[in-house]
């Protein structure tokens, strides 16, 4: 049986996967030192334990990857058997390529050192682009069952992908949904002189067109709303064209400072968010994943 360390700063979902698995839980103290360094000390024993730390990367990402670090290295060096670290939202993850010369590939980077410390895998929950992580111990659970079961409960629904990366994961949570074809993805729209992103289209606008007509419910999901200016774009153009409801999903809930105002200024009826990240819109919980996965493992 896996036991569970909870990080003892984002507690909330760990403890919602102790409880759910009713996995043995193991103990630790955390602290700051008073110029800020960070303190850990486990507490249970850990010689021959297969642990599982749960933890999340938002809000304090740096000092949640430190955190990480000290408790999977420690882990090993107390003689777990093996350690899992499960980061429901990955901090980096959408600095996946060298966009410009010279940058650093930061997914990568915390995604390695976390192995490097110890990790024997490294899992988390929708993550932003997967192929970064190849060749790693690296685990991504996705919430397309939830989203699926979560969309049912509209009148009428079509899905929305707010740019062609999200295409599959929607069309997926469509399938399962029993939703087919009813769903569309938007993409980047550039002034053809300045070449400026000036807002979001339709990719297929025949289709746009036949799902405003025959449905009743438009909901969005995306895997991460920060500042809310890509979510934001895509519904400003739907509520112009669409008198029905429409919903506004993510998986992880960063919500800048701004970004709610924008979303209900573009348009949007319903705002909601799993639990990767804890917030008030958060109400949609990723615990029973993580828990099924760890028992099965
Ligand atoms: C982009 O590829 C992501 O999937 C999100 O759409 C994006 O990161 C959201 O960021 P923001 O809310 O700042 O537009």
């Amino acid at each position: 049986m896996i036991s569970v360390l909870v990080d003892p700063v984002h507690s909330e979902l760990g403890f919602k996967v102790l409880r759910i698995g009713n996995f043995p839980e193991i103990r630790i103290d955390y602290k700051k030192f008073p110029d800020g360094e960070t303190y850990v000390r486990l507490k249970s024993t850990i010689n021959g334990k297969r642990i599982a730390y749960i933890t999340t990367g938002y809000p304090q990402q740096d000092e949640s990857i430190i955190r990480t670090l000290f408790i999977t290295k420690t882990l090993k060096e107390l003689g777990a058997k093996e350690v899992i670290v499960v980061y429901a939202y990955f901090p980096y993850a959408r600095q996946d390529k060298r966009f410009l010369e010279g940058e650093a590939i930061s997914a990568r980077i915390v995604a390695e050192a976390i192995i490097n410390a110890g990790a024997d895998e490294l899992i988390t929950i929708d993550v932003h682009a997967e192929e970064v992580y190849e060749g790693l111990p690296f685990k991504n659970i996705t919430t397309e069952e939830i989203w699926a079961e979560f969309v049912k409960k509209y009148e009428e629904p079509f899905l929305i992908a707010p740019d062609k990366g999200r295409m599959d994961f929607i069309k997926r949570i469509a399938e399962r949904a029993g939703l087919r074809e009813d769903y569309i993805a938007f993409q980047k729209k550039r002034d053809l002189v300045t070449g400026k992103i000036v807002g979001h289209e339709p990719i297929d606008k025949e289709k746009f067109m036949e799902l405003l007509r025959n449905k009743k419910t438009a909901v969005l999901i995306d895997d991460i709303i920060s500042t809310g200016g890509t979510a934001a774009s895509v519904i400003k153009e739907l509520r112009g064209k669409f008198k029905g409801k429409i919903v506004a999903g993510f998986t992880h809930g960063l919500f800048l400072p701004g970004s709610i105002e924008k979303l209900l200024e573009a348009g949007a009826d319903e705002i909601i968010a799993t639990d990767t990240v804890k917030n008030n819109f958060s109400s949609i919980s990723v615990a029973k994943l993580i828990a099924d996965y760890l028992r099965r493992r």
